[in-house]
Protein backbone atom coordinates (compact mmCIF):
# COMPACT_ATOMS: atom_id res chain seq x y z
CA UNK A 1 0.00 0.00 0.00
CA UNK A 2 1.42 3.80 -1.10
CA UNK A 3 -0.97 5.26 1.37
CA UNK A 4 -1.86 7.23 -1.36
CA UNK A 5 -5.86 8.43 -1.61
CA UNK A 6 -7.43 7.20 -5.04
CA UNK A 7 -7.29 10.72 -6.02
CA UNK A 8 -3.45 10.93 -5.62
CA UNK A 9 -3.07 7.63 -7.91
CA UNK A 10 -5.74 9.13 -10.26
CA UNK A 11 -3.62 11.82 -11.06
CA UNK A 12 -0.27 10.52 -10.27
CA UNK A 13 -1.20 7.61 -13.22
CA UNK A 14 -2.56 10.97 -15.18
CA UNK A 15 1.09 12.50 -14.80
CA UNK A 16 2.75 9.47 -15.72
CA UNK A 17 0.55 9.45 -19.09
CA UNK A 18 -1.70 11.94 -19.49
CA UNK A 19 -5.19 11.60 -21.61
CA UNK A 20 -8.41 12.19 -22.06
CA UNK A 21 -10.23 15.54 -20.47
CA UNK A 22 -8.40 14.77 -17.13
CA UNK A 23 -4.83 14.86 -18.65
CA UNK A 24 -5.54 17.85 -21.13
CA UNK A 25 -6.54 19.61 -18.04
CA UNK A 26 -3.50 18.92 -15.91
CA UNK A 27 -1.63 19.21 -18.56
CA UNK A 28 -3.14 22.92 -18.65
CA UNK A 29 -2.37 23.25 -14.72
CA UNK A 30 1.76 22.46 -15.42
CA UNK A 31 1.70 25.68 -17.71
CA UNK A 32 2.11 27.10 -14.43
CA UNK A 33 2.88 25.11 -12.02
CA UNK A 34 6.21 23.16 -13.47
CA UNK A 35 7.27 27.15 -14.84
CA UNK A 36 9.74 27.80 -11.77
CA UNK A 37 11.54 24.50 -12.52
CA UNK A 38 11.11 24.44 -16.41
CA UNK A 39 12.64 28.02 -16.57
CA UNK A 40 15.57 27.24 -14.12
CA UNK A 41 16.44 23.95 -16.69
CA UNK A 42 16.15 27.00 -19.61
CA UNK A 43 18.37 28.92 -18.34
CA UNK A 44 21.02 26.29 -17.59
CA UNK A 45 19.98 24.51 -21.37
CA UNK A 46 20.64 28.35 -22.67
CA UNK A 47 19.62 27.99 -26.07
CA UNK A 48 20.87 29.44 -29.17
CA UNK A 49 19.50 30.56 -32.74
CA UNK A 50 20.37 27.48 -34.80
CA UNK A 51 20.65 25.11 -32.51
CA UNK A 52 18.36 21.45 -32.24
CA UNK A 53 16.91 20.75 -29.26
CA UNK A 54 15.33 17.45 -28.03
CA UNK A 55 12.98 18.08 -24.97
CA UNK A 56 12.08 14.61 -24.21
CA UNK A 57 8.47 14.25 -21.83
CA UNK A 58 7.47 18.05 -22.98
CA UNK A 59 4.14 18.06 -21.60
CA UNK A 60 1.94 21.09 -22.68
CA UNK A 61 4.79 22.82 -24.27
CA UNK A 62 5.40 25.86 -22.89
CA UNK A 63 9.17 24.89 -22.83
CA UNK A 64 9.48 24.16 -26.26
CA UNK A 65 8.09 27.42 -27.03
CA UNK A 66 10.68 29.18 -24.97
CA UNK A 67 12.93 27.24 -26.50
CA UNK A 68 11.52 28.35 -30.38
CA UNK A 69 11.46 31.93 -29.23
CA UNK A 70 15.15 31.94 -28.06
CA UNK A 71 15.75 31.01 -32.65
CA UNK A 72 16.28 27.18 -31.86
CA UNK A 73 14.79 24.77 -33.74
CA UNK A 74 13.08 22.02 -31.34
CA UNK A 75 12.17 18.40 -30.94
CA UNK A 76 9.66 17.29 -28.81
CA UNK A 77 9.27 13.66 -27.91
CA UNK A 78 6.27 12.38 -25.55
CA UNK A 79 4.53 9.02 -24.82
CA UNK A 80 1.08 11.09 -24.56
CA UNK A 81 -0.82 12.07 -27.76
CA UNK A 82 -2.65 14.46 -25.34
CA UNK A 83 0.30 16.22 -24.70
CA UNK A 84 2.15 15.88 -28.03
CA UNK A 85 -1.81 17.48 -29.44
CA UNK A 86 -1.71 20.38 -26.71
CA UNK A 87 2.07 21.23 -27.54
CA UNK A 88 1.45 21.71 -31.28
CA UNK A 89 -1.38 23.55 -30.49
CA UNK A 90 0.51 25.85 -28.44
CA UNK A 91 2.99 26.35 -30.93
CA UNK A 92 1.20 25.54 -33.89
CA UNK A 93 3.47 28.04 -36.20
CA UNK A 94 6.42 26.69 -35.55
CA UNK A 95 5.28 22.97 -36.52
CA UNK A 96 3.90 24.59 -39.53
CA UNK A 97 6.82 26.16 -40.30
CA UNK A 98 8.94 22.57 -39.76
CA UNK A 99 11.01 24.29 -36.56
CA UNK A 100 8.98 21.95 -34.54
CA UNK A 101 8.70 18.27 -34.99
CA UNK A 102 6.95 16.35 -32.71
CA UNK A 103 7.39 12.48 -32.00
CA UNK A 104 5.83 10.17 -30.09
CA UNK A 105 7.79 7.28 -28.02
CA UNK A 106 8.51 6.76 -24.84
CA UNK A 107 12.13 7.11 -25.14
CA UNK A 108 13.55 3.91 -25.41
CA UNK A 109 14.86 4.26 -28.79
CA UNK A 110 15.11 7.63 -30.16
CA UNK A 111 14.23 7.76 -33.62
CA UNK A 112 17.03 10.22 -34.30
CA UNK A 113 20.21 10.19 -35.95
CA UNK A 114 23.52 10.41 -34.03
CA UNK A 115 24.95 13.69 -33.42
CA UNK A 116 21.48 15.34 -34.93
CA UNK A 117 21.20 17.81 -31.95
CA UNK A 118 22.66 19.92 -29.96
CA UNK A 119 21.52 19.61 -26.62
CA UNK A 120 18.59 17.41 -24.90
CA UNK A 121 16.40 18.85 -22.05
CA UNK A 122 14.01 16.61 -19.68
CA UNK A 123 11.98 18.17 -16.71
CA UNK A 124 9.59 15.92 -14.14
CA UNK A 125 9.38 13.21 -16.43
CA UNK A 126 12.54 10.67 -15.84
CA UNK A 127 10.88 9.51 -13.02
CA UNK A 128 8.03 7.68 -15.37
CA UNK A 129 10.96 6.23 -18.15
CA UNK A 130 10.91 2.61 -18.42
CA UNK A 131 14.64 2.09 -19.09
CA UNK A 132 16.31 5.62 -18.02
CA UNK A 133 19.84 4.70 -18.47
CA UNK A 134 18.66 3.28 -22.15
CA UNK A 135 17.20 6.48 -22.85
CA UNK A 136 20.57 8.46 -21.48
CA UNK A 137 22.41 6.46 -23.26
CA UNK A 138 20.16 7.04 -26.34
CA UNK A 139 20.50 10.77 -25.86
CA UNK A 140 24.31 10.21 -25.70
CA UNK A 141 24.38 9.28 -28.84
CA UNK A 142 22.11 12.00 -30.63
CA UNK A 143 23.76 14.52 -28.80
CA UNK A 144 27.02 16.09 -30.46
CA UNK A 145 30.27 15.65 -28.72
CA UNK A 146 30.16 18.40 -26.58
CA UNK A 147 26.70 19.21 -26.46
CA UNK A 148 24.08 19.41 -23.70
CA UNK A 149 22.14 17.47 -21.38
CA UNK A 150 19.79 18.90 -18.81
CA UNK A 151 17.94 16.85 -15.95
CA UNK A 152 15.29 18.37 -13.75
CA UNK A 153 13.89 15.68 -11.48
CA UNK A 154 12.82 15.89 -7.93
CA UNK A 155 15.07 14.77 -5.24
CA UNK A 156 14.74 11.28 -4.27
CA UNK A 157 16.44 11.29 -1.11
CA UNK A 158 13.77 13.84 0.20
CA UNK A 159 9.91 12.54 0.86
CA UNK A 160 7.96 12.11 -1.95
CA UNK A 161 5.15 15.02 -1.59
CA UNK A 162 1.94 12.77 0.13
CA UNK A 163 -0.13 13.62 -3.29
CA UNK A 164 1.93 11.68 -5.05
CA UNK A 165 1.93 7.85 -5.72
CA UNK A 166 5.33 6.31 -5.29
CA UNK A 167 4.42 3.28 -7.22
CA UNK A 168 4.20 5.38 -10.10
CA UNK A 169 6.69 7.75 -9.58
CA UNK A 170 10.14 6.21 -9.14
CA UNK A 171 12.66 9.22 -8.13
CA UNK A 172 16.33 8.76 -8.13
CA UNK A 173 18.56 10.26 -5.14
CA UNK A 174 21.58 12.49 -6.58
CA UNK A 175 23.78 9.91 -6.34
CA UNK A 176 22.32 7.50 -9.00
CA UNK A 177 20.82 10.78 -11.14
CA UNK A 178 24.84 11.43 -11.61
CA UNK A 179 25.77 7.45 -12.05
CA UNK A 180 23.40 7.12 -14.97
CA UNK A 181 24.31 9.85 -16.70
CA UNK A 182 28.06 9.27 -16.45
CA UNK A 183 27.52 5.74 -17.15
CA UNK A 184 25.77 7.12 -20.02
CA UNK A 185 29.56 8.84 -20.96
CA UNK A 186 28.57 12.47 -20.17
CA UNK A 187 30.44 14.45 -17.78
CA UNK A 188 28.45 16.48 -14.71
CA UNK A 189 29.08 19.67 -15.52
CA UNK A 190 26.55 21.26 -12.85
CA UNK A 191 23.85 20.61 -10.60
CA UNK A 192 21.48 22.81 -8.49
CA UNK A 193 18.79 22.35 -6.62
CA UNK A 194 15.89 24.22 -6.45
CA UNK A 195 13.34 23.91 -3.35
CA UNK A 196 13.24 20.06 -3.64
CA UNK A 197 14.36 19.53 -7.37
CA UNK A 198 17.69 18.80 -8.59
CA UNK A 199 18.49 20.11 -12.28
CA UNK A 200 21.69 18.49 -13.46
CA UNK A 201 23.54 19.33 -16.38
CA UNK A 202 26.27 17.35 -18.62
CA UNK A 203 28.44 17.39 -21.39
CA UNK A 204 28.31 14.86 -24.01
CA UNK A 205 31.27 12.92 -25.06
C1 LIG B 1 4.91 15.56 -14.86
S1 LIG B 1 4.78 15.76 -16.59
C2 LIG B 1 5.98 17.05 -16.90
C3 LIG B 1 5.71 17.80 -18.18
C4 LIG B 1 6.68 18.95 -18.45
N1 LIG B 1 8.02 18.48 -18.72
C5 LIG B 1 6.68 19.93 -17.32
O1 LIG B 1 7.71 20.05 -16.64
O2 LIG B 1 5.65 20.57 -17.12
C6 LIG B 1 5.59 14.30 -17.24
C7 LIG B 1 5.49 14.17 -18.73
O3 LIG B 1 6.36 13.12 -19.16
C8 LIG B 1 5.69 12.37 -20.14
N2 LIG B 1 6.32 11.04 -20.19
C9 LIG B 1 6.19 10.04 -19.28
N3 LIG B 1 6.94 8.99 -19.63
C10 LIG B 1 7.56 9.31 -20.78
C11 LIG B 1 8.49 8.63 -21.62
N4 LIG B 1 8.91 7.40 -21.35
N5 LIG B 1 8.92 9.27 -22.72
C12 LIG B 1 8.48 10.51 -23.03
N6 LIG B 1 7.61 11.21 -22.26
C13 LIG B 1 7.16 10.63 -21.15
C14 LIG B 1 4.25 12.36 -19.70
O4 LIG B 1 3.37 12.04 -20.73
C15 LIG B 1 4.08 13.79 -19.18
O5 LIG B 1 3.66 14.66 -20.19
Amino acid sequence: MSGVGGFGQLVSRQASHPEGVLGRAIGRIWVRETAGVNDAALAVLDPKPGETILEIGHGPGRTLGRILEAGADAIGLEVSEAMSAQAERRNRQAAVDGRLRLHLGDGTNLDLADDSVEAVVAVHTIYFWPNPRGTLAECSRVIQPGGRLVVASRDGSLPLPRRLDPTVYTVPTLDQLETWITDAGFAITGVQALDAVLIVAASAP
